[in-house]
C-alpha cells in the first residue's frame, strides 16, 4: 500500500554548508533552443559530482554521451556515469516505458543503474492518451503548430493544470489509479476518439511494477549536478513562445523541480558555435542554403530524439546574452567549434535594433558580422572569434569542447 514520503532533501544541509563553505552543487542548462551538446559536458562534470539530477523536461529529451566509448542516447535516466546516484525529479514528465528501455540499456554498460537510480513520486506519468492529444493537438493548430516531438509534452503538462494528471504515486492504489485514466479517456475523447482504457491500464501497471522499488525521495548527501534539458530559448515563460516546450528550462526552475535546495548552485550554461532549432519557430540566423546544409552534415545535426534534421544557422549574439543574463551563468561552454574548421567566414548576428528580445524576433532586422574562418582551434582566427563573444556576452568562455568523447573538451 501506498506510503508517499514526505521528507525533503531540501531540508537537509551538508557539513560543508553548515559550516559557511562554498556550495558544491551546479546547475547545468542550455542557452540556445536546445541540442547544445549539455550530455556531453553533463558527463565530463559528473566527476565532481556524487549526484545528477533531473529537474525539468521529459522524454521529449536526447542527451548523447559515450560511456566506455558506447553511445548512449540518455531520455530520462541523468547523464552520469558509474559513480554517481541518479535521480529523476518531480519537475520531469516520465513516459515509463521509455524509462524502462533505457534503464535496460544503460545496464548493458553498468550492471548496477537500478541501484544508483530514483525517481520521485510525484512526476508526473504520460499516456498513450497524452500522445495522441499532442498529435491530434499539433493538426488542429495547423499552420501555428510548434512541430513537437509528439511525446505528450504539452497534454501531460496541461492535464496537471487542469487537476486530472496522473502521478507515479497513484500507481500505489490500483482502484483509484484506473478511475483516473477513466476520466483522462472521457476528457479526451472529443479529440482523439475512444481508447481501449483497459489496455491502458495493463500495459501502464506492467511498467510501472518494473521500477516500483526505485520510487523515492532520496536521501541527498554530495555534490549535486542538476542536469538542465532543452533550452533557456525554449522556456514556456522565458523563451520564444509560443514555439517552445512546455516544461521550464531555466536555472531557477531547478530547486522546484527537484525539492532539492539550489539556489546558491554555480550556474553552467553551455551553447554551441552556431545555432540550431527542430520545429517551428522564427531563427533569425537561419542558414537554409548550402551553408547550413554543410554544418547539419558536419555536425551531425539530426534530432536524438525524433532523427528530424534540425535547422542550422550562425551563433546569434544578442539571444545568447538574453539567455545567459536571465539564466546568471558562472561558466559558459562552447561546443561543436570544430564543426565550424575550414569555413571562409563564420557568421553572428550582433543586432537585432531596438525589437524586444525573444518576443518579437519573427520580423526582426538582423545586423549579421563575419569573420574570417578557422582551420583549426589552435589559431588566431578561432581566438579572434571566442573574444568577440566574450565581448559580447561579457563573460569568459571558460571551456570549448572539440568531439563528441568526453576527453574532448578543454579549458582556455
Ligand atoms: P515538445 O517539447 O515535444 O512539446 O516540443 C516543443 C518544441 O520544443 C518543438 O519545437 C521541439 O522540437 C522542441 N524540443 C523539445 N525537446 C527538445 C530537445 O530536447 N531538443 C531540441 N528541441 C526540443
Ligand atoms: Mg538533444
Amino acid at each position: 500500500m501506498l506510503s508517499i514520503k514526505t521528507e525533503y532533501p531540501s531540508k537537509r544541509r551538508s557539513l560543508k554548508e553548515l559550516k559557511g563553505e562554498k556550495e558544491m552543487n551546479s546547475i547545468l542548462v542550455g542557452l540556445q533552443w536546445g541540442d547544445e551538446g549539455k550530455g556531453k559536458v553533463v558527463q565530463k562534470l559528473s566527476r565532481i559530482n556524487d549526484w545528477i539530477v533531473r529537474f525539468s523536461g521529459g522524454p521529449n529529451a536526447g542527451h548523447t554521451v559515450y560511456h566506455d566509448g558506447k553511445k548512449m542516447v540518455h531520455h530520462l535516466l541523468p547523464s552520469g556515469t558509474n559513480r554517481n546516484k541518479l535521480f529523476v525529479g518531480r519537475g520531469t514528465l516520465v513516459d515509463l516505458k521509455i524509462l524502462n528501455d533505457e534503464i535496460d540499456e544503460m545496464s548493458k554498460i553498468y550492471d548496477d543503474v537500478k541501484k544508483r537510480f530514483t525517481i520521485s513520486s510525484w512526476c508526473r506519468i504520460i499516456t498513450s492518451i497524452d500522445r495522441k492529444l499532442d498529435l491530434s493537438f499539433e493538426k488542429m493548430k495547423e499552420d501555428r503548430s510548434i512541430g513537437t516531438t509528439g511525446r505528450g509534452i504539452g497534454p501531460t503538462v496541461s492535464n496537471d493544470a487542469n487537476r486530472i494528471g496522473i502521478r507515479l504515486f497513484d500507481f500505489f492504489d490500483e482502484t483509484s489509479f484506473s478511475k483516473k485514466i477513466k476520466y483522462l479517456a472521457n476528457f479526451a475523447k472529443p479529440f482523439i476518439g475512444m481508447i481501449d482504457v483497459e489496455e491502458e491500464i495493463n500495459s501502464l501497471l506492467k511498467e510501472f511494477r518494473k521500477i516500483e522499488d526505485n520510487v523515492s525521495e532520496p536521501f541527498i548527501a554530495g555534490n549535486v549536478l542538476f542536469e538542465g534539458t532543452q533550452g533557456v530559448l525554449l522556456d514556456p515563460m522565458y523563451g520564444t513562445y509560443p514555439y517552445v516546450t512546455s516544461t521550464p528550462t531555466v536555472p531557477s526552475f531547478a530547486s522546484y523541480g527537484s525539492g532539492i535546495q539550489a539556489d546558491r548552485a554555480e550556474k553552467w550554461g553551455v551553447f554551441k558555435a552556431y545555432v540550431t532549432r527542430v520545429g517551428a519557430g522564427p531563427f533569425p540566423t537561419e542558414l537554409s542554403g548550402e551553408e547550413g546544409e554543410i554544418i547539419r552534415k558536419r555536425g551531425d545535426e539530426f534530432g536524438a530524439t525524433t532523427g528530424r534534421p534540425r535547422r542550422c544557422g550562425w551563433i546569434d549574439l544578442p539571444l545568447l546574452k538574453y539567455a545567459s543574463d536571465l539564466s546568471n551563468i558562472d561558466h559558459l561552454v562552447m561546443t561543436k567549434a570544430d564543426v565550424l574548421n575550414g569555413l571562409e567566414k563564420v557568421g553572428m548576428c550582433t543586432s537585432y535594433g531596438d525589437t524586444t528580445l525573444p518576443y518579437e524576433l519573427e520580423n526582426a532586422s538582423v545586423r549579421l558580422e563575419y569573420t574570417k574562418g578557422w582551420k583549426k582551434l589552435d589559431s588566431r582566427e578561432f581566438d579572434d572569434f571566442i573574444s568577440a563573444i566574450e565581448k559580447y556576452i561579457g563573460k569568459k568562455i571558460e571551456y570549448v569542447s572539440f568531439g563528441p568523447k568526453e576527453e574532448e573538451i578543454k579549458p582556455r
